[in-house]
């Protein structure tokens, strides 16, 4: 019996160790290392979406992760990056109920986004082709505020009919607080960065 159990033990020792250690390959290696801040900076500033992670309210899949895609922006209005991830929700859509009951979201951004990742024939789960997770609460962001224009410019900049969802959807502009970042990439495993190196990384 125990000897069964020492090979079982074993047996799914070797299989985590596989899991585990197959998608850290460490080749890939970028050529002019740059922090993990940067990246993580870059990834956002190249992305006009995301892939994004709520607790879902939905009958159907109450209590299950939800994943969706948000149109996202990150610039100022002259187009530099501010890091600040900006994107519209609308009560009715799948995103928006579930915040509104359950302010956790956790957005995703791969390398991958810009396809570059396939073109170096990196698969998008190795860490060879970067990615991070930023998690935190949403902040409805007050149309009344002084930058709340200078966004909406922006974002409309990036997406061409953002402002016919807010006419005629009731959509609403909002900004992600950040409370954490996972990086997966290149070496070393995943690795977590703070909202203030995030925000203070310069690209
Ligand atoms: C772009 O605007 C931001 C603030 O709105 C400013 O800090 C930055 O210096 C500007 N960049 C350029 C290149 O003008």
């Amino acid at each position: 019996m125990s000897r069964s159990i020492a090979i079982l033990a074993g047996l799914l020792f070797a299989l985590l160790s596989i899991d585990c250690c197959a998608g850290y390959s460490a080749h890939g290696r970028p050529p002019h290392p740059i922090s993990d801040a940067v990246l993580a900076r870059q990834l956002v500033h190249q992305s006009n979406w995301a892939a994004v992670g709520s607790i879902s309210h939905n009958e159907k899949i109450t209590d299950f992760p939800m994943v969706n895609i948000l149109a996202v922006d990150d610039s100022a209005l002259n187009g530099s990056s501010t890091g600040r991830i900006h994107f519209l929700l609308a009560d009715f859509e799948f995103t928006g109920a579930d915040l509104l009951h359950n302010n956790k979201i956790t957005f995703f951004f791969s390398e991958e986004q810009t396809g570059s990742c396939n073109r170096r024939g990196v698969n998008p789960m190795e860490p060879a082709c970067p990615r991070i997770m930023i998690s935190g609460r949403n902040r409805k962001l007050d149309p009344k505020s002084p930058e709340y224009n200078d966004y909406m410019e922006a974002f409309n900049k990036r997406h061409k009919h953002s402002n016919i969802w807010v006419e005629a959807h009731h959509f609403y502009l909002n900004e992600l607080e950040i409370e954490n970042i996972f990086i997966v990439a290149y070496q070393g495993g995943p690795r977590t960065i703070s909202a203030e190196e995030y925000y203070s990384a310069h690209l």
